[in-house]
């Protein structure tokens, strides 16, 4: 045994899809906050869990709770707590689960972060992206430095447990750039980081600008040097990588409803364009909801719950997705308990391979990303599955 809860872990995501504003690189399923309480949409949600509540075989209690976004830090402190009660009324609550919201700092006060913790909120993340007030008007945010250090202030100041995105890799970036903004970062003092490379997807602004050739992508010398000089910083701070763009002081301090996802637990996902991994009749399903609000409130009222695609997940794909998500984590994922979950088994050569060349490390059925494999994750992920 590898110490590995045998347990199911079991989460729900709530996807808030509004923001204030729409940030040229962001390829999440996201719409103009254009004023009002989007009660409608609010109330479609809580329908859309209960509706979850009737169909599925919850594997037990909810272990997490995640508001996530777009800016669910726009949703009044009654409208969190509105949903926090439907999760527990209809799932239950594990002991001491982890109930997060996302947030921007964009007018995050003390006083609303205390609200959020009353309502039921004990983790919170904030989407700082710098602290370098010249990269957060690259990124086009709508709000400076020196306001991303109040919010995670009054995050702090509020008690409830706080973590900070920031994204590297802008272009022109070098690394004493890089390393002047991480260290910056790292003297805020948290427990949690997220450190996102950016990703510059077709269709967002970014990706226009880039089809132009007005953006220039880091290339992959660039990159790697900016990942290492990411996991070295982070690990002289005692804040290693426990998966590859995040960063805990203690395993108390992870991401438990990210830890769902990667370790292939259950997850309940609802809001518009929510994607979800559910057990029904025993068997294991991928479920989807419409992506535009309008459509996600129609599919409710039609049907009782917002899934409007589900698929049976096979053994194969089932194994495929515990891959590629549990060898991002540093403790990597292990091949016993796939196989006897799954019926799956590696393509023993490529894995021999990739083993000798040391990017892959196999020891006690536990198969580990090594360290001259970090940089390249998602190619070697495609190698091992394909
Ligand atoms: C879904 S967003 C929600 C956070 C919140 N709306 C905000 O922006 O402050 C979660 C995080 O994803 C990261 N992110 C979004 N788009 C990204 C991209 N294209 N490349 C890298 N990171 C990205 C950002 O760090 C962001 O804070
Ligand atoms: S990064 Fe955050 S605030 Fe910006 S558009 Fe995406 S979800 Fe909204």
């Amino acid at each position: 045994m590898n110490g590995k809860a045998a347990i199911t872990p079991f989460g729900l995501y709530v996807h808030w899809p509004y923001c204030t504003r729409l940030c040229p690189y962001c390829d999440f399923n996201i719409y103009r906050h254009r004023g009002g309480n989007h009660d409608d949409l609010l109330h479609a949600i809580i329908k859309d869990i209960e509706g979850h509540g009737a169909r599925i075989n919850a594997p037990g209690p909810l272990h997490s709770l995640s508001l996530g976004g777009g800016t669910p830090s726009l949703l009044t402190p009654a409208q969190v707590s509105a949903l926090i009660e439907t999760a527990g009324r209809v799932f239950g609550f594990a002991d001491d689960p982890e109930i997060s919201l996302e947030a921007n700092p964009d007018a995050l006060s003390t006083q609303k972060c205390t609200d959020f913790a009353k309502a039921g909120i004990n983790r919170i993340s904030i989407g700082v992206q710098s602290l370098d007030d010249r990269n957060l008007r690259f990124l086009g945010r709508d709000h400076s430095a020196d306001e991303a250090r109040r919010a995670v202030d009054a995050a702090l100041q509020a008690h409830v447990r706080t973590s900070a995105d920031f994204i590297y890799e802008l272009p022109g970036q070098t690394p004493d750039d890089w390393s002047r903004d991480l260290d910056a970062a790292l003297t805020l003092g948290l427990d949690h980081y997220s450190f996102y490379a950016l990703t510059i997807a077709p269709g967002t602004a970014f990706g226009v600008q880039r089809a132009k050739g007005r953006l220039i992508p880091a290339d992959e010398e660039r990159a790697a040097s900016l990942f290492e000089l990411t996991q070295e910083r982070t690990k002289q701070a005692d804040l290693p990588a426990y998966e590859v763009s995040n960063h805990a002081r203690t395993p108390a301090a992870q991401s438990r409803h990210n830890l769902v996802y990667w370790q292939n637990g259950d997850w309940v996902g609802v809001g518009p364009g929510a994607h979800g991994r559910i057990n029904m009749n025993g068997q294991r399903h991928a479920t989807s909801t419409a992506l535009r609000p309008d459509d996600y409130c129609t599919a409710i009222r039609k049907t009782g719950w917002g899934v409007i695609e589900q698929s049976l997940l096979s053994g194969d794909d089932t194994a495929m997705e515990a891959l590629s998500m549990g060898l991002r984590l540093r403790g990597g994922l292990d091949l016993g308990q796939l196989n006897s979950q799954t019926g799956f088994t590696l393509d023993q050569d490529k894995l021999r391979t990739l083993i000798a060349d040391d990017y892959l490390h196999l020891g006690n059925q536990i198969l580990r990303v090594r360290q001259k494999g970090w940089a390249l994750i998602d190619a070697l992920v495609l190698e091992l599955v394909t």
